[in-house]
């Protein structure tokens, strides 16, 4: 089996805040992240795919058509975006973490993905930082 990656960026805002917490418990859980008044993140978003080379083009997948397909299911939607707002996919109220962001975006591009598996999605919200899924609930 051939893994096969394509990174990706971009730039988003968003908010870790409880609505029924005091703000000392926010600032204490969430620390910069709990910013009343916003902050953003540059993302580096990991698409991993796998399967065995075609044996013709040699390619798991083409990657040109996976780009384009990250671009428009994902990017689109969360390039300069508020993440606690603006973005369909994610649930309103829904904390807007690394965790739950890699969850969320297997489910919207695993729908529209095909001829190759989709492996793992990782996202980096700061270069110490980053989470994995690999599609496995629980
Ligand atoms: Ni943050």
């Amino acid at each position: 089996m051939v893994y096969l990656t394509r990174r990706e960026r971009f730039n988003a805002a968003h908010k870790l805040w409880v609505e029924t917490w005091s703000e000392e418990r926010n600032l204490q859980t969430f620390g910069k992240c709990a910013n009343k008044n916003w902050h953003g993140h540059n993302y580096e978003l990991f698409v991993t795919v796998k399967g065995m080379p075609d044996p013709e083009t040699g390619f798991i997948v083409d990657v040109k058509k996976l780009s384009r397909l990250i671009k428009e299911v994902l990017l689109d939607q969360v390039d300069h975006s508020n993440l606690n707002m603006d973005v369909p996919f994610i649930p309103k109220g829904m904390q807007p973490t690394t965790e739950n962001l890699v969850i969320l975006f297997w489910k919207e591009l695993e729908k529209h993905l095909e001829g190759c598996t989709l492996h793992c999605i990782k996202l980096c919200e700061t270069e110490n930082i980053y989470a994995e899924y690999y599609g496995e609930e629980g």
